[in-house]
């Protein structure tokens, strides 16, 4: 091996790493929140009834749906700006909990507790009937 062949390889090398560091550097304080999101809910299916009581809440397709102590629907991105493990809505606090290193989020998805510092995406509601739309 001669020395360019040598320098390309630790080039190489070093980059790799860079990059395999940038990646997981980069995967926290990401975030997942899905994005151009259009998607109804059927209040009157089983899979939905979490719904149909103040408090209650369910997660589907990367966002947490959650009916307020009040009855008014909430949806923010379930995935904690941390390292995305999924929140919880606890609807007597107001606010979402992640359970793995204990961050904390308002009802409208901006953060309360660290150690996550940036907020949840928030998601708009429209109930007509028995049909829950969630909507960017
Ligand atoms: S993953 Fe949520 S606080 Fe760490």
């Amino acid at each position: 091996m001669d020395r360019k062949e040598f320098m390309n390889l630790l080039g190489f090398s070093v980059g790799s790493l860079v990059v395999a560091s940038c990646l997981g550097a980069c995967s926290k304080e990401s975030g997942i929140a899905p994005s151009n999101v259009d998607f109804t809910l059927d209040l009157s299916a089983s899979a939905n009834s979490a719904l149909n009581s103040n408090g209650g809440s369910l997660v589907k397709d990367g966002i947490i749906i959650g009916r307020t102590t009040t009855g008014a629907y909430i949806a923010v991105s379930a995935a904690c700006t941390h390292e995305q493990t999924t929140v919880q809505y606890q609807a007597n606090n107001k606010r979402f909990y992640c359970p793995n290193h204990g961050a904390t989020f308002a009802e409208s998805g901006s953060v309360t507790g660290g150690p996550a510092s940036r907020a949840l995406t928030q998601y708009n509601t429209a109930l007509n009937g028995t049909s829950l739309r969630i909507f960017s």
